[in-house]
């Protein structure tokens, strides 16, 4: 019975009477209990109990100045709902509705004065064997709980990496360095952040961006890698890669397809409804008029099969031009201040450098 019992257990007497004090102290140490500290002033519970954290705690109830009840209501506060410290109640009044005011208040189990030794004994015990199997169970729950936060973790990762690998597949037929795609979700997460949306947004932006052309997928080869200029009949078929992303998007219960299927379908809007589908100004999602900049000025910068890259200054002079009637003038402005911040880094970035090297 008790070999789970901690004779390390520390305690905590309470009592204004000396005579209890030595006597409790005397017949705690006799049994092996020679963690404990105690106290005759009330008013001294609280620091002791934060320095001392004891597993178990001996409360007089009828004190000067501060009474039981009153030290277990301060220590209510002190102590976590999930912790078990056990507070066993010392008193001479052994009246019904005390009790159960001191069970109320939190303690949890009750000795008669004049103290019996082995009834001290076998309350004290069965109250640290309860402590101890009670913190056995939190420590199996936390850990469970590592373990499940582990798992999510895990299951995030995958899907993440096979949204990824699903956009790297569409990517790979006409940039087979896929790095278009990663740097549209990369760019289109720093606009939305200097837009001020909320980080569970910018995440989301940076993964589900470079699913944007996935419905490229549905575009045969001869159209959609034509070196030359697409008929208005390729052009239309072309166009429908928006239509065919969004239906393989559809229908997902997780946000981040949800915000790939609005992009794949919404990134050659235009803010003056020019675009794919004819949406204007906000009928366009965020999502949409975010990526639609990220695209374009990547595109523009980067070399493709039919185009070479276009100077920085040329691609940041395209895009404000189109502020407004192309693209959303807020998302250009928030484009804008990126690339400024992000050349300032970068000039600090050569400066260091330089100075290093002199
Ligand atoms: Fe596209």
């Amino acid at each position: 019975m008790t070999q789970n019992i901690p004779t390390n257990a520390r305690i905590l007497i309470v009592d204004d009477e000396p005579a209890n004090v030595r006597l409790i102290e005397k017949i705690l140490q006799k049994n092996g209990f020679t963690n404990t500290k105690s106290t005759m002033d009330p008013l001294d519970v609280l620091p002791l109990v934060e320095v001392f954290q004891p597993d178990l705690i001996l409360l007089d109830l009828h004190m000067p100045v501060k009474d039981g009840f009153m030290v277990m209501e301060e220590l209510g506060e002190l102590i976590e709902e999930q912790d078990f410290l056990p507070i066993v109640i010392l008193t001479a009044d052994v009246v019904q509705e005390t009790k159960i005011r001191a069970l109320a208040a939190g303690a949890k189990d009750f000795l008669t004065k004049p103290i019996d030794h082995a009834e001290l004994l076998v309350r004290v015990q069965n109250l640290l064997q309860t402590r101890a199997l009670h913190n056995e169970v939190l420590d199996h729950s936390h850990l469970l709980e590592e373990r499940v936060d582990d798992r999510t973790r895990q299951l995030r990762q995958t899907q993440l990496e096979v949204v990824g690998r699903l956009g790297l597949a569409c990517e790979f037929r006409d940039d087979d360095t896929g790095l278009h795609t990663k740097r549209v979700g990369i760019l289109a997460s720093k606009i939305a952040a200097s837009l001020g949306c909320d980080n569970d947004f910018v995440t989301l932006m940076r993964e589900a961006a470079p699913l944007h052309d996935i419905g490229k997928v549905g575009i045969p080869d001869i159209i959609l890698l034509k070196p030359g200029k697409l008929s208005s009949a390729e052009w239309a078929i072309m166009k429908t890669h928006t239509t065919i992303g969004a239906q393989i998007l559809d229908g997902s219960p997780h946000a981040l397809l949800n915000i790939a299927e609005e992009i794949a379908l919404t990134h050659h809007e235009r803010h003056d409804g020019a675009g794919y589908h004819g949406m204007s100004g906000e009928e366009i999602p965020l999502s949409g008029r975010i990526c639609a900049v990220a695209d374009v000025f990547d595109a523009l910068t980067h070399t493709r099969p039919y185009k070479e890259a276009w100077p920085v200054s040329d691609a940041l002079q395209e895009i404000t031009a189109q502020r407004g009637r192309q693209f959303d003038p807020d998302v250009v402005d928030a484009f804008l201040a990126v690339v400024e911040s992000e050349y300032a880094e970068a000039e600090d970035e050569s400066s260091e450098t330089e100075e290093q090297e002199a």
